[in-house]
C-alpha cells in the first residue's frame, strides 16, 4: 500500500531501519518505519486514507506517526538531503536523500531500505554493508565519531549485540572505548541512561548484555560500584521459577524490579542513592528497589530465628512490597526462609481485620491510644487463627 501511494504521488518510497533488519532476520518486528524521498506529511495523509489510524502529523519536522487499532505504529519521516564537505579541494558533494538518511543512523544492520515503488519494489538498499555484517554477525558503526555525538548508542551497540549474539566489531569497540575515556557515558542525563539501561534490561539477552558491558568496563563507566558476579546469573536464571511459583499467590510482581534488585543485590548499602534513580521510572520504583535491597540482610537474619510463630513472621514482612518478597525468595538460599517467604504469602499476606476505629466507636469505647492497641491484638488473634468471622473480632475488641 505504502509503495502504491508512493507511485500516486510521484515519490519514492522505502521501509527503513529495524524493520529491513528483522525482515532479513526473519524475525517479528510489528514497528514500521518508512522513509519518502518528497512530502512526508502529504504521503502520511493518504496512507492514513487506506487504515483509517490515527494520525499524528509533525510539521516541524516533516514526520508522522499512523496508530493502528492493533497497537501497531507506523513512522513516516521525510528523507532530508544534506551536502558533504570532503577535505581538501574536492567540491562539496551532494548525496542522495536516503543516503543522507541512512548514514546519519548508528550500525550498519539497522541502515539498510527496501524500496516499496512498484517499478523497483523490493530493492534492497545497503550503502554501508549491513547484509555482509548480518552474515558475519557484526555490529559495526559507519563513521568513528558515532557514539561521541549519541553515547546512546553505546548501550544500543550492547543491546543488539546480546539479542542477536554478534560480535561487536573490533574498531566499533574501540570508539566505544575511546567514548568511554572521554568521559561520553557521564555527559549523558540520568534519564537517558536509564531508559537505555530498562531497554536491556527488558531483553532476554540481559545476561548477555551485561557480561558484555562489564568486559568492555561500561558498568564501571556508569557507577564505579556497578558489577556483576557468579550470584547474579545463578539468581537471574531463577527468575522465571520464582515467578511462577508465586502466580496466583501475589498479585502482579514486576520482574523489571526484580531484575533491577538483582543486579544491585551486592552493590553497597550507603551508596544506593546514587545509582536508584538510574534504575527507576518513578517514586514508587526507587522506594520499593530501596526498601527490597536495605532490609534484606536484616530481614533474613530475624527469618533464620527458629519457631518463629505466625505474627512474628507477619510483623517481619507484611510492610513490605511483593516484589521484596520475591526478590528474597530468588536471592536467598536458605530453604528455611523460602519457606518462611512462601508460607507467608500464601497464608498471611492478605489477612486484614474487618473492623476499623469506626467499629470501636460504636462499641462505646473512649478513642485514644487504645485503638492501636486493640486493632493490633484482634490483627494478631486473626493471623494466629484464633479468630474468623467479624462477630468473633468485635467480641474481642469488647
Ligand atoms: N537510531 C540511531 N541512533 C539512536 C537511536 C536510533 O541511529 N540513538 C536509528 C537506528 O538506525 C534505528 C532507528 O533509528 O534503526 C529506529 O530506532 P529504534 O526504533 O530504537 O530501533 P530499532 O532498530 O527498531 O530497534 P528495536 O528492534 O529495539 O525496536
Amino acid at each position: 500500500i505504502a509503495g502504491r501511494v508512493g507511485d500516486d504521488l510521484n515519490i519514492k518510497t522505502y521501509v527503513v531501519g529495524g524493520f529491513v533488519r528483522d525482515l532479513i532476520l526473519e524475525t517479528e518486528n510489528w514497528d514500521i518505519d518508512l522513509m519518502v524521498e518528497g512530502d512526508g506529511i502529504a504521503f502520511a495523509e493518504v496512507l492514513n486514507t487506506y487504515f483509517e489510524g490515527q494520525l499524528k502529523l509533525y510539521h516541524k519536522f516533516g514526520t508522522a506517526l499512523i496508530t493502528l487499532e492493533n497497537g501497531q505504529s507506523i513512522d513516516i519521516v521525510t528523507a532530508r538531503r544534506e551536502y558533504y564537505e570532503y577535505p581538501a579541494a574536492l567540491p562539496k558533494i551532494e548525496k542522495s536523500s536516503i543516503w543522507s538518511d541512512l548514514f546519519r543512523r548508528d550500525f550498519t544492520i539497522n541502515c539498510m531500505a527496501i524500496q516499496l515503488n512498484k517499478r523497483e519494489e523490493g530493492k534492497l538498499i545497503d550503502y554501508f554493508g549491513g547484509l555482509a555484517d548480518i552474515k558475519n554477525r557484526k555490529i559495526r558503526v559507519l563513521y568513528n565519531l558515532s557514539f561521541i555525538e549519541d553515547p546512546t548508542r553505546i548501550f544500543r551497540a550492547i543491546r543488539f549485540a546480546a539479542r542477536f549474539n554478534y560480535g561487536i566489531e573490533e574498531e566499533t569497540q574501540n570508539f566505544i572505548q575511546q567514548a568511554i575515556t572521554q568521559g561520553m557515558i557521564a555527559k549523558l542525563s540520568t534519564d537517558r541512561i536509564r531508559d537505555e539501561l530498562l531497554y536491556i534490561i527488558r531483553e532476554k539477552s540481559l545476561l548477555n548484555s551485561l557480561l558484555i558491558m562489564e568486559d568492555l568496563g561500561i558498568l564501571k563507566g556508569i557507577h564505579p560500584d556497578l558489577g556483576i558476579d557468579d550470584g547474579f546469573a545463578e539468581s537471574y536464571s531463577k527468575i522465571e521459577d520464582t515467578l511462577s511459583q508465586f502466580k496466583g499467590v501475589l498479585r502482579e510482581p514486576n520482574p523489571v524490579l526484580l531484575t533491577i534488585m538483582l543486579m544491585l543485590s551486592n552493590f553497597p548499602k550507603e551508596k544506593l542513592d546514587e545509582v536508584i534513580g538510574l534504575f527507576s521510572i518513578n517514586k514508587a520504583w526507587a522506594n520499593i528497589i530501596y526498601i527490597s535491597l536495605s532490609n534484606r540482610n536484616e530481614v533474613y537474619t530475624k527469618l533464620r530465628e527458629d519457631n518463629l510463630d505466625k505474627y512474628q513472621l507477619y510483623k517481619i514482612l507484611h510492610a513490605l512490597p511483593e516484589e521484596s518478597i520475591i526478590y528474597y525468595y530468588t536471592d536467598c538460599k536458605n530453604p528455611y526462609i523460602r519457606h518462611y517467604l512462601m508460607f507467608f504469602s500464601v497464608k498471611l499476606r492478605d489477612i486484614k481485620t474487618f473492623i476499623t476505629g469506626e467499629d470501636l466507636l460504636k462499641l462505646g469505647i473512649k478513642p485514644g491510644p487504645s485503638y492501636t492497641y486493640i486493632l493490633q491484638e484482634v490483627l494478631k488473634a486473626k493471623v494466629e487463627g484464633n479468630i474468623y468471622t467479624i462477630e468473633d473480632e468485635l467480641k474481642l475488641a469488647k
